[in-house]
């Protein structure tokens, strides 16, 4: 049911304190702490390699826990797009454990790999949204995200769900295997949520950035570097595909090696800049583009922020701005698309569940 809501999207953006909090509340034990079951502990401890496999926007979420299990549980992790590995496997380690992310629990192309690899013998965790589906039926684990059903096409509070899950096995993770850490999963997606409200609370403005940056526009560019860089490619996913401006994301140092040249008066740019270690390099980029002619947008956060930048986010763990940046790039999408007239929920040619290879 909608509600009071003209679409489902908007709906499930907002929904995302909420989901953030109950998927706090799912894995945490009698003692308020965290601890997941035995059996997933010490596949995660055992494999010496986790291969994250997922499509479109849970393979951006991969991208988000890739870093979150190397990092923060020490753990050597890849990430593939389903289909690509499907015909085109890499060189496996000695013991791998096979991580799918989806939020269906249906796509074929990662149900395609779950069957291949299944054939050769390893373990194979899903991590889902969808309860019974044929991922989590079939593979040796499931954790579940709990962020409720996802009705619109475009995913929004299912791939928040699944880093947030991502950050509960990386906080396992390490300490199963000693790891000193301070990193704090309850701790941060507490103050994740409640940054996540506020930042819903402020649709205004950026239903006007959409307005202001997004109205007429042909293209748009999103950059960013490292954790950034994996956000700006949603946020261009988010964009394209409901609003049809052709929208992509790049790493900002990548942008001089081709794609500069396709920034002309008026093209709009999304910067992510939520890292201290880069913001400098990332600022670099956006002057350039700047001196082309380009429209920047800029989201950063207390510790980067500089005075103009549109949106500015309070600071949490720099392994999970992701969580926080990506809701003003989902609200912007939203109000792109209203604004050009799409049909926000269900936007053409796709399907919110991709079960053909
Ligand atoms: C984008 C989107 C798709 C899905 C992709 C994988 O908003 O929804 O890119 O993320 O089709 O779907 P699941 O997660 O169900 O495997």
């Amino acid at each position: 049911e909608k509600g009071t809501y003209n679409h489902f999207m908007l709906k499930e953006i907002d929904e995302q304190p909420f989901v953030i909090r109950n998927i706090v509340q799912k894995y945490q034990n009698d003692d308020g702490d965290i601890k997941l079951d035995d059996d997933i502990r010490s596949a995660i401890s055992d494999a010496d390699r986790l291969y994250i496999i997922a499509a479109g926007t849970s393979y951006h979420a991969g991208l988000v826990g890739k870093e979150l299990m190397e990092k923060a549980a020490g753990k050597p992790t890849e990430v593939h797009i389903a289909s690509e590995f499907l015909y085109n496997q890499p060189l496996l380690s000695n013991n791998p454990l096979f991580i799918f992310i989806s939020q269906s629990g249906e796509t074929a192309d990662c149900r395609g790999v779950l069957v291949n690899v299944k054939e050769k013998g390893y373990k194979s965790l899903t991590i889902t949204n969808v309860p019974g589906s044929t991922l989590t039926r079939e593979s040796d684990f499931t954790l579940h995200t709990y962020a409720g059903p996802e009705i619109a096409v475009a995913s929004t509070k299912a791939y928040t769900a699944q880093m947030a899950v991502f950050s509960i096995l990386a906080m396992d993770g390490a300490r199963a295997q000693g790891i000193d850490t301070d990193f704090d999963a309850i701790r941060e997606l507490g103050l994740i949520a409640n940054a996540m409200e506020t930042l819903c609370d402020q649709k205004d403005i950026m239903e006007q950035i959409a307005h202001d940056f997004m109205f007429e526009t042909r293209n748009c560019f999103f950059i960013g570097r490292a954790r950034d860089y994996h956000v700006v490619q949603e946020g261009a996913l988010k964009l394209k595909e409901i609003s049809y401006i052709q929208a992509e994301g790049f790493a900002g140092g990548e942008l001089k090696h081709g794609t500069i040249a396709l920034i002309e008066d008026g093209t709009p740019v999304v910067a992510v800049t939520t890292q201290e270690h880069v913001n400098l390099n990332i600022r670099g980029n956006i002057q350039e583009v700047v001196a082309r002619g380009a429209k920047a947008c800029i989201i950063s956060t207390e510790a980067t922020k500089e005075e103009g930048d549109q949106i500015v986010l309070p600071n949490i763990n720099e392994l999970l701005t992701p969580l926080l940046s990506v809701v003003p790039l989902q609200l912007i999408a939203y109000y792109a698309a209203l604004h050009r007239g799409c049909d926000v929920d269900k936007p053409r040619n796709l399907a919110k569940s991709v079960t053909v290879e």
